[in-house]
């Protein structure tokens, strides 16, 4: 019956032998697989586990914890503390890093995570996920804040998990994407998705169109254009998807293509963007890219943002890679001031593109 199915720990195995990282990575990660698996029960229980709701505490966003965030960050310490794997690790809801207890060995690896990302959506029973990225140590001792600050090509690996209506996880090692589904039956993952591939060409974009009057111009031209369809200078009809969890809209995007964007805004001007590039974007960045997609803040990579806090945020756009080039250029020509929107006939006598939005 098992025969020909690949197990998540003997792909990674195998994708590592030979390489630096070779067995202690694979073992970190099995790890991670574990607390995965934790919490796919958990979230799975919905009402009858008794962990919906919220705690009433916030993290260190100022977001309502709910019970869910809590639990399934202690689930990801406990799968990941005790193996002599990680030097520390880093999530969403910790104000600062988590220090090993005394008796637990310190490991080569730090790992970065949100325990339960879309949280939000976890009482009305719509997808949420599990995100992390792991970063070498390389030094002895406990590791500071300081230590974590690494842009996101330094990852050796990143994934996430996805508790839908099947429990997947989808990682890299810097060795193309693959998908894994759990089968609850046995308690594994096992590889369905190999070598998963972005189509450069999408007409599909995830956005929350809500703050569009807060949107910089390139991104409202660029959304304007696509809600012209047909009609408009791209001569072609879009679909637009927001499922505001990020990991489930960026699963349907490594599944059948599109772009997702959460672009700067000027509704919060103390926030360059919603989503935090360590433990959100870079691990999310890392997946695209080894996909074929493009993962980008709109002027850059960003896999090369140098972080200068642990739960700094960046403005992310990423996805098919034609698009999000697009993207690109219509930053550019807006910072040089030469974008097409002011000369188009559709844009004339918009205010959102005129003089005083550019201040
Ligand atoms: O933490 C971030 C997050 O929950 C993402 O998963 C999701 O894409 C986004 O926020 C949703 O934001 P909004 O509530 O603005 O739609």
């Amino acid at each position: 019956m098992q025969q020909g199915r690949t197990t998540i720990s003997k792909f990674l195995i195998e994708q590592l032998r030979g390489s630096e990282d070779q067995s202690d990575l694979a073992a970190l990660l099995i790890d991670v697989t574990a607390a995965v698996k934790a919490i796919a029960s958990m979230t799975a229980k919905g009402a009858l586990g008794g962990f919906l709701g919220s705690l009433g505490t916030e993290n260190v966003q100022g977001e309502t914890q709910k019970k869910l965030d809590v639990l399934s960050n202690d689930a990801m310490i406990q799968a990941c503390e005790w193996g002599g794997l990680v030097a520390g690790m880093a999530s969403e809801e910790m104000d600062d890093p988590y220090t090993l207890p005394k008796e637990f060995e310190r490991g080569p690896y730090l790992l970065v995570f949100d325990p339960l990302d879309g949280s939000s959506n976890i009482d009305v029973n719509v997808s949420v996920g599990t995100i992390f990225s792991v970063l070498r140590h390389g030094k002895i001792g406990d590791p500071t804040v300081a230590d974590y600050l690494r842009p996101g090509v330094e990852q050796v690996a990143a994934g996430y998990a996805i508790y839908g209506p099947s429990t997947m996880m989808v990682l890299t090692v810097g060795k193309g994407t693959h998908g894994f589904t759990l089968d609850r039956e046995i308690g594994n993952f096992i590889l369905t998705h190999p070598d998963l591939q972005i189509p450069a060409d999408t007409v599909e974009y995830a956005i929350n169109s809500s703050n569009e009057r807060f949107w910089e111009p390139p991104v409202q031209r660029y959304v304007a254009e696509c809600k012209a369809g047909k009609t408009g200078d791209r001569g072609r009809d879009f679909n637009t998807r927001w499922i505001a969890s990020m990991v489930a809209d960026v699963h349907r995007i490594l599944m059948r293509g599109g772009i997702f964007m959460y672009p700067k805004d000027a509704k919060d001007p103390s926030k360059p963007g919603r989503l935090r590039l360590m433990y959100e974007a870079n691990p999310i960045a890392f997946i695209i890219e080894q996909a074929g997609g493009a993962a980008s803040t709109g002027r850059g990579r960003i896999l090369t943002v140098q972080p200068t806090s642990l739960h700094q945020r960046v403005p992310v756009m990423l996805g098919s890679r034609n698009e999000i080039e697009r993207l690109e250029r219509y930053h550019r020509e807006y910072d040089s001031g030469e974008d097409k929107p002011f000369a188009s006939p559709l844009f004339k006598d918009r205010s959102l593109y005129n003089d005083d939005v550019r201040a």
